[in-house]
């Protein structure tokens, strides 16, 4: 009877137990708007189960440092507006931060110079080309448009470097440094041996950082410009480093773990319209029609999605596709911004409009 009972009581309490729990994770959804813990949680494993195993892609050969990593690491972070952090895999395994970096240093710029004058000096359109294109820059200068095409390729990002306010080359390193550091709430610093090969290396971007001198983009010495960005192409970052990049941007620019206001909303917002039209180079267009948030990629394996208003995705994988893009990130953070019904172009389902009364 007692053994009756007792089994009663567990049966109901573990039923309380479990309204409970759904209770607290709908007024979490309510009152941040955000997926739960569990819709995150079980969004990522799914991302990262399916994807572990994929093979495509190569690992980038032209900066000779990049093609002896790893091809098997993948890890993947979320952190969203709140601070909440979510990762799995090899989350704390550094790499370059390569192009990822741009958009940041692109931010700073702005924050300096202003919106208007970024755009009016380096562009802010899709250039449809490789990232390391010399052909853009010749076809923007003979349309009248600024050479450079926008901040993210790479014409633009040694001419946002060599646009800083700095009076040397030193400043013009604290500058980045100190940016990207804000960015991802942690000092960084850079992985000398990736900075060595790529300087060694790095014979288009100088005749890019040459010919933007030329076309009098650049106001200093093209040669430090060169150097600075190189450096900040070797940026050693982890996954969690660019989810807290991402979430900064998501928030409106201030980083939600350390609370402390990097840029303005506004820039934030320019800086992630940028995102949206050239972080994935000659396939963003297939990108923002396909998954719909901003984000930017980097030759090192990394990518960081920003979904404005609630959370960064960032996932790492080494081996690319043609156009730079590190296949199993792309697929992997595809999959957990359409789980958690992330695409920035999805309007909720609204009740259907009734007719007023007469
Ligand atoms: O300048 C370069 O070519 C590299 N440091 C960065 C290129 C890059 O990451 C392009 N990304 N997909």
């Amino acid at each position: 009877m007692l053994a009756g009972n007792q089994g009663r009581w567990s049966v109901l309490l573990a039923a309380i137990a479990a309204i409970t729990i759904t209770t607290s994770a709908s007024a979490q959804k309510a009152a941040t708007g955000l997926p739960t813990d569990a819709e995150f949680q079980s969004a990522m494993q799914r991302a990262y189960s399916a994807n572990k195993a994929v093979t495509e892609g190569k690992n980038a050969d032209y900066i000779p440092a990049l093609a002896k990593v790893d091809p098997k690491l993948f890890g993947i972070a979320i952190l969203t507006v709140d601070g909440k952090v979510y990762s799995v895999g090899d989350t704390d395994h550094a790499f370059s931060i390569q192009s990822i970096s741009k958009p940041f240093t692109a931010a700073r710029l702005m924050s300096e110079m202003g919106v208007q004058k970024m755009e009016d000096k380096l562009g802010v359109n899709a250039t449809g080309l490789p990232f390391n294109s010399i052909e853009a820059i010749e076809r923007n200068k003979q349309q009248e448009e600024p050479p450079t095409g926008n901040p993210l390729v790479n014409a633009g990002a040694i001419a946002t470097v060599g646009n800083l306010k700095a009076a040397n080359a030193d400043a013009r390193w604290n500058s980045v440094i100190n940016n990207l550091s804000a960015f991802a709430g942690r000092n960084l610093s850079v992985d000398q041996q990736i900075y060595k090969s790529e300087a060694e290396t790095n014979t288009r971007n100088r005749s890019i950082a040459d010919l933007l001198k030329a076309y009098e983009v650049i106001p200093g010495s093209p040669a430090e410009a060169l150097d600075v960005y190189t450096r900040q192409c070797s940026v050693a970052v982890n996954v969690k480093d660019l989810a807290a990049m991402g979430a900064t941007l998501a928030t409106g620019g201030t980083n939600p773990l350390t609370g402390k206001t990097v840029v303005s909303p506004d820039v934030a917002a320019h800086t992630l319209a940028v995102m949206m039209t050239a972080g994935l180079y000659e396939d963003s267009g297939t990108w923002a029609y396909d998954v719909g948030v901003p984000a930017k990629s980097g030759v090192g394996g990394g990518i960081v999605a920003v979904v404005p208003g609630k959370y960064a995705v960032a996932a790492f994988a080494p081996p690319l596709d043609e156009a730079g893009n590190s296949v199993r990130s792309q697929r992997a953070i595809e999959s957990i911004v359409k789980d958690l019904g992330g695409n920035v172009f999805h309007v909720a389902k609204r009740p259907a409009a009734r007719p007023s009364p007469r």
